[in-house]
């Protein structure tokens, strides 16, 4: 039996709500035995620990996305911090910078960035970066700031080659998602083929970002199994291999314990 962790979903959403027991029900069937879901803003980092509440299965990560970073209440790094103590809570994320889409100014997606890179190096939590169209100001910030010990995740990662070493030389785990199944994803492609096994995350993003074989529908964390796969192919191991590799590392990172 292939055991998978989908690393990033946002399970919370309305989307699921008319299925979300089926949903997780069949992301059990297909071998995911854990997932880690991805706040974006207060509310949803709530949604998240009460996730992680009913479904032991599922941990939490809370923090404020770059889109709603304009939106974050002023007290915003106190009630994260209040909300890290949760049972179930693993990380800082998802934050970062998105300059594809702008929907916040980008010296405030910046400012609230930073913070929460010094909330994570407070609590000792390993951080979820989320990176859209601005590799250069996200590196220079965390060659500036640094993350702790507990390292972090770049999550979808749409960078290069060497931009992916460099993270992993900082500590962070290489996450890829479903655009590493598209057909013509050529660098997504050939950044995991030479991301060290012992580095490499799967995801979801669930329910964006559907892999090639769904493409079109709305995503869940069953088709984890698709990402893993094209991975596999794409460095010539093993579904079970590359499913084992990636299992452990997301414990590793998360603190996640076995499970069966
Ligand atoms: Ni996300």
């Amino acid at each position: 039996m292939i055991h998978l962790i989908d690393s990033h979903a946002h399970l919370d959403d309305c989307k699921y709500e008319a299925d979300r027991e089926e949903m997780l029900d069949r992301a059990r069937k297909a071998g995911v035995v854990q997932i880690i879901n991805v706040g974006y803003d207060l509310a949803s980092s709530a949604r998240s620990i009460s996730l992680a509440a009913r479904y032991p299965f599922i941990f939490a990560a809370v923090g404020i996305h770059p889109h709603d970073a304009g939106e974050a209440p002023e007290d915003y790094l106190d009630r994260l911090r209040e909300m890290s103590r949760r049972q179930g809570v693993v990380a800082i994320g998802e934050i970062g910078l998105d300059y594809y889409r702008d929907l916040s100014p980008r010296d405030v997606q910046q400012r609230v960035f930073r913070e929460q890179l010094a909330l994570a190096r407070e609590l000792g939590l390993p951080v979820i970066i989320h990176d859209r169209d601005a590799h250069g100001d996200i590196m220079d910030i965390l060659r500036k700031d640094g993350i702790g010990p507990a390292g972090g995740v770049m999550h979808c990662f749409a960078g290069s080659w060497e931009m992916a070493r460099e993270c992993m030389a900082m500590g962070f785990y290489i996450s890829f998602a479903g655009p590493v199944t598209y057909p013509n994803a050529r660098r997504p492609k050939e950044v995991a083929a030479r991301v060290d096994l012992s580095r490499l995350l799967v995801e979801t993003d669930a329910p964006y970002l559907t892999p090639q074989p769904r493409r079109g529908k709305r995503n869940e964390p069953a088709y984890v199994r698709y990402v893993a796969e094209e991975i596999a192919a794409l460095k010539g191991l093993s579904l079970e291999v590359l499913a084992r590799a990636t299992t452990e590392n997301a414990r590793r990172l998360f603190g996640l314990p076995e499970a069966f």
